[in-house]
């Protein structure tokens, strides 16, 4: 319960800090902003990813993020061509950041399942399978070199 209590009131502060900063958020800021989302709000930091990184599950993900993931993200996961990803609040990070790749598997899977309200990140559940939401975090763990895989279509 107190547990509770500790994320809604982390989860205010959060959306304070991040949906109504006009503003970029500063360099200082982004980095506490994440520090509790890795310790505190987000879940499933224990969840092991029962997929093995092959060469086949990597693609498999690759394929499901040029699907689902890829207007937002790029089809590189670095934002390659996609026109407002550091115009909206906050911008949509580069996937192979640091910021992101310290979260543990299980938490990458919990972003993904959930999304992150208030930000423009969608929830996935009901619409993606728990194996096609663990290709998506292998993928995320093995993206391709920034611009190798060119622009999205929709936006040529
Ligand atoms: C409509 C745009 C949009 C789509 C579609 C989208 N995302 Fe995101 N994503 C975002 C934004 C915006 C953020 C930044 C959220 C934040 O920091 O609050 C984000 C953040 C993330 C993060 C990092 C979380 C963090 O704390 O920074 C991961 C991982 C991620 N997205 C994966 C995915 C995957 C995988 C898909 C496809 C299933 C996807 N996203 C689809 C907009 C999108």
């Amino acid at each position: 319960m107190i547990q509770q209590i500790k994320r809604y009131a982390l989860v205010a502060s959060l959306l304070i800090l991040s949906g109504c900063a006009v503003r970029e958020p500063g360099a200082w800021e982004t980095a506490l902003v994440y520090q509790a989302k890795r310790n505190i709000t987000v879940g499933g930091t224990k969840d092991a990813n029962p997929l093995a990184a092959s060469e086949e599950n990597i693609h498999a993900g690759q394929k499901i993020f040029g699907q689902y993931c890829m207007v937002c993200h790029g089809l590189d996961g670095q934002n390659t061509g996609v026109p407002f990803a550091d115009r909206v609040s906050p911008p949509v990070p580069a996937l192979n950041s640091q910021n992101v790749q310290r979260y543990t598997d299980g938490q990458l899977k919990w972003i993904i399942e959930r999304g992150i309200f208030p930000s423009g990140m969608p929830a996935s559940r009901g619409m993606l399978s728990d194996e096609e939401i663990w290709e998506l975090v292998l993928y995320v763990r093995h993206l391709p070199t920034k611009g190798s895989l060119g622009e999205p279509q929709v936006y040529k």
